[in-house]
C-alpha cells in the first residue's frame, strides 16, 4: 500500500475517513475538528523536515530512537525482495546502511508499548517520505487527546478503540486514520473480511467518545502523581513514564505530547517474585490486561506482549522481570496511591 503516489496524493487530499462503517459519521466529525486545530503547527513541522532534509544531504546525522531502529532492523532482515532503496541512518552512534522495500510500511507505536518510549517521528518521516513508504503509527498508548501523529508526518495512524476511545473496557474495536486512498483500501479489505462493529459496539463507543477528553485529562494527572509517588520509593527499582523528567523521552514529548498519559511502568526490586506478590495484594488496581479503561488495571509484560521472548530477551529490550506496566484510571489518585503502598509492603 505504501507508494510515492500516495505521498504526493496525501498533499492533495486533507479528506479523513475512519474505516469502521457504522462508526464513520462520529469518527469522522471527531477527527475533522482534532486536525482543524493543528493547522497552525503545519508550517513549524514543514521547517523542522527541511532542517532535517538538509542536515542529511549534508552528511551530518539523524538519530533513530532504538525502537525505531529495531523496526528498520527487521525490515533489514527481510533480504531480497522487492525493490531495495538504500539510506543511511545513524544508529546507537555507528552509521548503519539500511535498505528498505518501497512497497512496505514503516509501522511504529508510539508512547511504544510497554516501555512508554516516545518517538520523534520526523526524521522517520522524512525517510519514509524519501522511500515512498507509508509511514504507520499506532497510537493508542496516548490516545488523540494527547497526540495526533498525522500532524507529524505519519500517513496513516491507527488506534485500538478498545482502549482510550472507548474507555470502559467493554468493546473490542478499532480505528484507522488517513488521506482518503489509504481508507479507501483499508474498506475496500473491510468489505471482503466482513469487519465491522455490531451497533450496540458502536452504541457504547459513541457514549465513550463523549468524556474520552475529561477521562484523558484525569488519567493524565492520576498518572504523574502515581509516577512521581513511585519514583520516591525504594521498593521501585524505576519508574517508565515520559512525564518524568528523567525519562530518555522526556523533551521530545514535551515538544510533541499534550499530556504525557495515563500508562507508565514501574520495575520493582525483587524482580518476578516482588511482581507476583505486588499483584495478589492489590485491591483497588486490578490485575488485568487491556489499558486506557476508567478503571486502573496492571499487567506483566512477561506474561502477555512478551511471553514468546525469553527471560534475557525481556530484558535487553528493556522489560525486565518485575517490569508492570499499569493503564491509571480516573479513580481518586490517593485511594490509587494507597493501593500501591499497602501492596509493596
Ligand atoms: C499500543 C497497542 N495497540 C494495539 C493493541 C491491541 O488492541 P486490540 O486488542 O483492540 O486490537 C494494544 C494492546 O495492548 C496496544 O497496547
Amino acid at each position: 500500500m505504501a507508494k510515492k503516489q500516495h505521498h504526493e496524493e496525501h498533499e492533495n487530499h486533507e479528506r479523513w475517513l475512519v474505516s469502521y462503517a457504522d462508526f464513520i459519521t462520529l469518527l469522522f466529525a471527531f477527527f475533522v475538528v482534532m486536525f482543524a486545530s493543528s493547522q497552525t503547527d503545519k508550517s513549524k513541522a514543514r521547517q523542522v523536515s527541511e532542517a532535517v532534509e538538509k542536515a542529511l544531504k549534508e552528511g551530518s546525522s539523524v538519530s533513530i530512537p532504538p525502537a525505531v531502529a529495531k523496526v528498520l532492523g527487521g525490515t533489514v532482515d527481510d533480504k531480497g525482495q522487492g525493490n531495495w532503496e538504500r539510506f543511511v541512518v545513524e544508529r546507537s552512534s555507528k552509521l548503519v546502511e539500511v535498505r528498505l522495500d518501497p512497497d512496505r510500511k514503516i509501522f511504529v507505536e508510539s508512547p511504544v508499548n510497554p516501555s512508554c518510549r516516545v518517538l520523534d517521528l520526523r526524521p522517520i518521516s522524512y525517510l519514509t517520505k524519501e522511500g515512498g513508504l507509508a509511514l504507520v503509527v499506532d497510537s493508542t498508548f496516548a490516545s488523540p487527546v494527547n497526540f495526533r501523529p498525522l500532524e507529524h508526518g505519519a500517513d496513516v495512524v491507527i488506534h485500538s478503540a478498545t482502549k482510550y476511545l472507548n474507555g470502559h473496557h467493554d468493546v473490542l474495536s478499532g480505528v484507522v486514520l488517513g488521506t482518503a486512498p489509504y481508507i479507501e483500501e483499508v474498506r475496500q479489505k473491510m468489505v471482503v473480511w466482513g469487519q465491522s462493529p455490531d451497533p450496540f459496539a458502536c452504541w457504547l463507543l459513541e457514549r465513550g467518545l463523549k468524556t474520552l477528553d475529561v477521562r484523558v485529562a484525569r488519567q493524565n494527572e492520576n498518572a504523574r502523581r502515581i509516577a512521581e509517588w513511585c519514583n520516591a520509593r525504594k521498593e521501585v527499582r524505576h519508574v517508565h513514564y515520559p512525564g518524568l523528567e528523567d525519562h530518555p523521552d522526556h523533551e521530545v514529548a514535551r515538544t510533541f505530547l499534550d499530556g504525557f498519559g495515563g500508562m507508565l511502568a514501574i520495575e520493582l526490586v525483587g524482580g518476578g517474585r516482588s511482581a507476583e506478590r505486588f499483584l495478589r495484594r492489590l485491591r483497588l488496581i486490578k490485575h488485568a490486561p487491556s489499558l486506557g479503561g476508567v478503571d486502573s488495571v496492571v499487567s506483566e509484560p512477561r506474561f502477555t506482549s512478551h511471553s514468546h521472548l525469553s527471560s534475557e530477551e525481556r530484558a535487553a529490550l528493556g522489560v525486565p522481570d518485575g517490569f508492570l506496566r499499569v493503564s491509571v484510571g480516573i479513580e481518586n489518585v490517593d485511594d490509587l496511591i494507597a493501593d500501591i503502598e499497602q501492596a509493596l509492603k
